[in-house]
Order: C-alpha cells, then structure tokens, then sequence
C-alpha cells in the first residue's frame, strides 16, 4: 500500500448501470466533491456512463458525462481509470465489461455478489495478471464496510466463525410474520409491493443472494478459493408462522443465517433458516437490516450492523472503494494472491448443534414414549419437551435436542411416519449457538 500522493490528476470513473446504487454514486459524487478531493488529495470525477436506456428519467443530472450504450465499450474508454459496474447478473454485460476494463488497464469496482460468486477467482486471477485491482464492498451486506474490516482490520487473525444475517428482504418478511402475525404468503406479497423482493424473488426468499454473500465473505476469511456451490441453500418459504411463535416461546427468533467456518472436515457454508436466542444481537435485528458477526482468534467477536440494501448505503460502500484506489491503495481482490487461495474441500456434514423439532402428535396412550424412542434411536437425546393443548386429536409438541448432527436427526424424521403417531410433516430447525 502507498500513501496518498496529492495530485491533480483526478479519478476518472465509468459508471455501467444507473439503476438504485448507480444513481446514488451519481449523487455522493456531485454532491461532495471537494470532501473526496480533499480526503483523496485527488479529484475524483465521472466522466462516462452507461445503460440500457438513453430516454430513462434518472433523478439527477447526468448532462456532463459521455454517454455509452455499450458498458463494454465504456469500460474501454481512455477517460475512464475505473470502472464501477453496478448493472448487476453474473453473465453477459457485467462479466464483459468487467474483463474488458481490467483487460484495457482500469481497475473496478463491483457491487456485484453474483459476478464474484460464480466468477470471482476467475476474476481474481485475471486482475492479478494485469496488475489491475477489483473491489467489491457493497457486494456483501450493503452499508456495512465488512470487506475492508475482514481484510484489513483483522488481517492478523485466524478467523474462526463469519455468520450473517445478510438479506435484508428474509428479514424483514420474518420480522413482519412475527410482529403482525401474518402467514409466509401474504408477508411476500406485502413484501413484492414494497419493492423489496428482487426481479427473481428466489435470489432473496431461496437465500441464493445470501448465499452469494457468505461465499465471498467465507474466501476471504478462509484464505478459499470463492465456492458459491458448496453453500448449503435452505431458504424461508417453508417457515411458518407457528414456528415463529413456537421459537419465540422457546426463547428463540428464526432468521435466515449464513455461517461459514473451517472445520476439521472441510469448509462448512450454511444459508438456511436457524433459530437464535431471541436475547442475542442477531435475535434483536428486525426489518431490513443486516448483522454479520465476525470471529477471530484474537480479537474474539465483532458484530457488525447496518443497512443492507439501498441507494445511499450501497453507494456509500461502493465510493469506500474508490476512494480506496484514489489514494492509491491497493490489495489483492480476496485479501491474498489469487494464487495462494486453496480449494476448498467442502465439509459434508455440518458441525453438530441442538436442534428444535416440532411434531404434531396424535392423543393416544404411548405416543409420546414412541417419539422418544424413534429419537434415541436415532443418537438423538432430547434437552427440552413442550406439549401444547389438543386441538382435536392431536397436539403440537416442541421438542429442543441436545446436540447432534442434521443426519441424526434426518434419520429421526425418516423412521417417525412408521410410528403412526405423527400428523404432517415434523419440522426440524437447527439452533445456532453464538
Ligand atoms: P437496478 O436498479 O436494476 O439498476 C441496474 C442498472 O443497470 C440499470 O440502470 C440498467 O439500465 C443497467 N443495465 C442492466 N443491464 C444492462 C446492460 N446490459 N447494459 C447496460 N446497462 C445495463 O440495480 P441496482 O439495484 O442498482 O443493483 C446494481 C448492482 O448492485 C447489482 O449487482 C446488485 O446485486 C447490487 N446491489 C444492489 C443493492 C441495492 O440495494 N439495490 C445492494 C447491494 C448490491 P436501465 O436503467 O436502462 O434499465
Ligand atoms: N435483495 C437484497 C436484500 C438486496 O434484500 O438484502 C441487497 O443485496
């Protein structure tokens, strides 16, 4: 890294995409000028953009910059050092012209989770080999500078544990389940009318775009080869709101948590619905917000808080990045070379947990005792049981395990049906320890 050198030269950027956060770099960039320029020792400039329609009302003044249909041609440009490609997928427009920019000799920087999720060591390697930098602080948990403090404040730590609650639109839909009382059904369609869900509400309600975020931020912690598919995916479609009730009477809140860690058996990365203490700082997070809890030998936990998603917070964390490369500081994309990140072999099991089983359980004389021994059976030995009042014939009972591994208790769930004592469909939640 190099100190900032002042210069007169300023720091041309191409913005590809003028969409939410394209627009909001637009704006932090008229609109504290002088600020970047005082605290970069440099201008920091736009001087080309990009999208897919000209004629498009954008909420802001966009008449002093070249105008380029293309992003590939953009990211070309001689007046453009770097290219902030905030378009979005990760194929087509933003792949391209994220390796033509870094191909020209500009350095980027992305907002863009999936392009590095299924791209990024691809990308790592290219930009390595040009001596070009990539940056991507908004890709992963909006507002919240977790990049910069994974790599660089806790650069001395062996990093034990990243967990997250890092999409804003799971829990805001399970808060709002929780707060109104409401069914999956009528949240997510509350939800889609707010704008909340992405174009394919499965990015967000299936967890992929969380776990596009947990695989980035596993690379860096790990010292990984980025490997989006090994994340075990469970998204929140299947949460009920008696579930959430349940949990809530256990002591519990179900969030949708990313937990990425090293174990003996390999890397281990989980985006699935877990239940938390409802007295712990992830318990507490409501509505849109983001958390990401950090881990590390020496500094122990840090908890990290803040808006996820948004014109002003993405574009906060994406001008964190450029003004990064206009005081001349430079890292490797994933924290280390590209070369030195290890493939990863995945874990195939998860580290073992307590888990909390919900049955619904017919009102016959042993029931109960068939239950518990299905469990045992099992390797699973029961911590807590709560049976609630019959509604016809059968009751609903919680039971909260000791720990034990997800296949101790599959194989519980597989032999209950044979008992015949159980209605529906047991639900089995793993409870996250922190
Ligand atoms: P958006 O509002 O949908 O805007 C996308 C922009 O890209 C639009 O201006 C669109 O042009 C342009 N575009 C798309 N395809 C293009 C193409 N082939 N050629 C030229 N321009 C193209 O998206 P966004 O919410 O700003 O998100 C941008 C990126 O930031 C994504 O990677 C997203 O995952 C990431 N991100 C977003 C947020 C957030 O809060 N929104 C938070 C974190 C990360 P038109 O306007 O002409 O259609
Ligand atoms: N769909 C994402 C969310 C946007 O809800 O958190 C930010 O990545």
């Amino acid at each position: 890294m190099s100190a900032p050198v002042p210069s007169d030269k300023p720091l041309r950027l191409g913005i590809a995409g003028l969409g939410t956060v394209g627009i909001g770099v637009v704006k932090i960039v008229q609109r504290h000028a002088d600020m970047l320029a005082a605290r970069a020792g440099r201008p920091v400039q736009i001087t080309a953009i990009s999208a897919r329609d000209r004629t498009k009302n954008r909420d802001a003044d966009l008449s002093n910059y070249a105008w380029e249909s293309d992003p590939v041609a953009l990211a070309m440009r001689d007046d453009v050092d770097v290219l902030v490609e905030v378009m979005g997928g990760h194929e087509g427009a933003a792949k391209d012209a994220t390796e033509a920019a870094l191909r020209a000799g500009k350095d980027v920087v992305t907002a863009n989770k999936a392009l590095l999720a299924h791209h990024g060591q691809a990308l790592a390697e290219l930009a390595e080999d040009l001596n070009r930098a990539i940056r991507f602080e908004a890709a992963v948990a909006g507002g919240i500078p977790v990049i910069k403090v994974l790599t660089e404040g806790l650069a001395g730590n062996a990093m034990r544990r990243v967990m997250g609650v890092m999409n804003g639109t799971c829990n805001y839909i399970l808060t709002r389940m929780e707060e109104a009382g409401l069914p999956y059904d009528t949240v997510f369609e509350e939800a889609r009318q707010l704008g909340y869900l992405e174009a394919d509400p499965n990015l967000d309600v299936g967890g992929i775009d969380a776990g596009h975020k947990l695989a980035i931020l596993a690379a860096i912690a790990f010292g990984t080869q980025v490997s989006f598919d090994n994340v075990v995916l469970e998204g929140i479609g299947r949460i009920s709101i008696d579930d959430i009730r349940r949990a809530g009477d256990l002591g519990y809140k179900i969030k949708l948590l990313g937990v990425a860690q090293m174990t003996g058996r390999g890397l281990e990365q989980r985006m699935t619905p877990c239940l938390v203490p409802s007295s712990s700082p992830l318990g507490q997070l409501t509505g849109g917000t983001n958390m990401v809890v950090l881990e590390g030998d020496a500094v122990g936990q840090i908890v990290l808080r803040g808006a996820g998603a948004g014109e002003g917070p993405t574009a906060s964390a994406v001008m964190g990045d450029v003004m990064d490369l206009a005081r001349g500081l430079r890292l490797p994309t994933f924290g280390q070379p590209a070369g030195s990140l290890m493939q990863a072999t995945p874990a195939v099991t998860s580290v073992p947990a307590p888990y909390y089983l919900r049955l619904q359980l017919a009102d016959k004389p042993g029931a109960l005792a068939k239950v518990a021994t299905i469990l045992g059976e099992s390797g699973v030995s029961i911590s807590r049981l709560r049976q609630y009042g019959h509604a016809d014939t059968s009751a609903p009972v919680l039971i909260v395990t000791h720990k034990t591994t997800r296949d101790a208790i599959d194989h519980a769930l597989a032999a209950l049906p044979a008992t015949r004592v159980v209605e529906g469909e047991p639900v089995a939640i793993r409870i996250e320890e922190l």
